[in-house]
């Protein structure tokens, strides 16, 4: 149950057509906000999963890597909806081809330009093409999504660990660069979240990472989008942080 905390803003959600995109979507929905849902995918049948439960969202494709379509997206939103309150920043990707271990030694240059271009540049190009709009309006909220990765070595994940840590420099340093406009940014680090992706692998690897947190289980999508919803709405006082949201994974030892 939420309230509508977030009644007439409108912003933009990338990787919204699945996972903690999907999630965070759909929450700020729920939270009375108009959802401008992007993605590579077609994020349409998550608008009309919002629009049935009451709320307003509207879909575009996206490459978060083009800075085109970011000029070209934003530019459109302004002109029909008139401002642009948030951006939440979900759009990422591991390395997703078996034959290609994400190790310094092995990973092709194909690779690293697609995890670094979609989690850190894409990131950018969001905040680029958006903060000029909330610097105008004296305010604005940016969530970034960054990874526990980002601060300590996970085997296996040289780009995207990289691509992560990338994303917390650059949310600490637009958060510096724009807090004297009233653009509050942060980032959310999730521990390993129960998305569609998870769910594929065996019931052993999920329980292996189940375990590594104090919180013994999986993240559900809806304690991100929970945690976005937050920063987005209250969190007045919050900028430049990196926020955990892992059941306690990197508090361990
Ligand atoms: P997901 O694969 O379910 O969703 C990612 C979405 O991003 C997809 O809809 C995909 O189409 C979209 N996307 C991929 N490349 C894109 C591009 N170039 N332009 C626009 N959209 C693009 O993944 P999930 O698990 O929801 O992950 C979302 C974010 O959370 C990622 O940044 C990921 O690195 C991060 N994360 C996820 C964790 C997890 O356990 N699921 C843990 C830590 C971080």
């Amino acid at each position: 149950m939420t309230g509508q905390r977030m009644a007439g803003q409108v912003g933009l959600v990338t990787g919204a057509a699945s996972g903690i995109g999907q999630a965070v979507a759909e929450r700020l929905g729920a939270e009375g906000a108009t959802v401008v849902c992007l993605d590579v995918n077609d994020a349409g049948p998550v608008v009309k999963g919002i629009a049935a439960q009451g709320g307003t969202a509207e879909s575009h494709l996206l490459d978060v890597r083009d800075a085109r379509t970011w000029a070209d997206v934003v530019a459109d939103v302004v002109e029909r909806l008139g401002r642009i309150d948030f951006l939440v920043n979900v759009a990422g990707i591991p390395v997703m081809d078996p034959e290609v271990a994400d190790t310094v030694t092995t990973l092709t240059e194909g690779w690293w330009d697609r995890v670094i271009g979609t989690n850190l540049k894409g990131t950018w190009l969001g905040m680029r093409a958006v903060i000029p709009h909330m610097q105008a309006a004296g305010s604005g909220r940016v969530v970034n999504t960054s990874s526990l990765s980002s601060a300590r070595a996970v085997p296996g994940m040289a780009a995207y660990s990289t691509s992560k840590g990338g994303v917390d420099a650059l949310t600490r340093q637009a958060a510096a660069d724009y807090a004297p406009d009233g653009v509050l940014i942060n980032a959310i680090s999730p521990g390993v979240i129960r998305t569609p992706l998870l769910a594929a692998q065996t019931e052993e690897f999920q329980q292996a990472n189940a375990d590594q947190h104090l919180i013994k289980r999986l993240g559900e999508t809806h304690e991100i989008a929970s945690m976005a919803a937050y920063l987005l709405s209250e969190g007045t006082f919050v900028t430049g942080s990196v926020i955990a949201v892992d059941g306690g994974w990197a508090a361990k030892a």
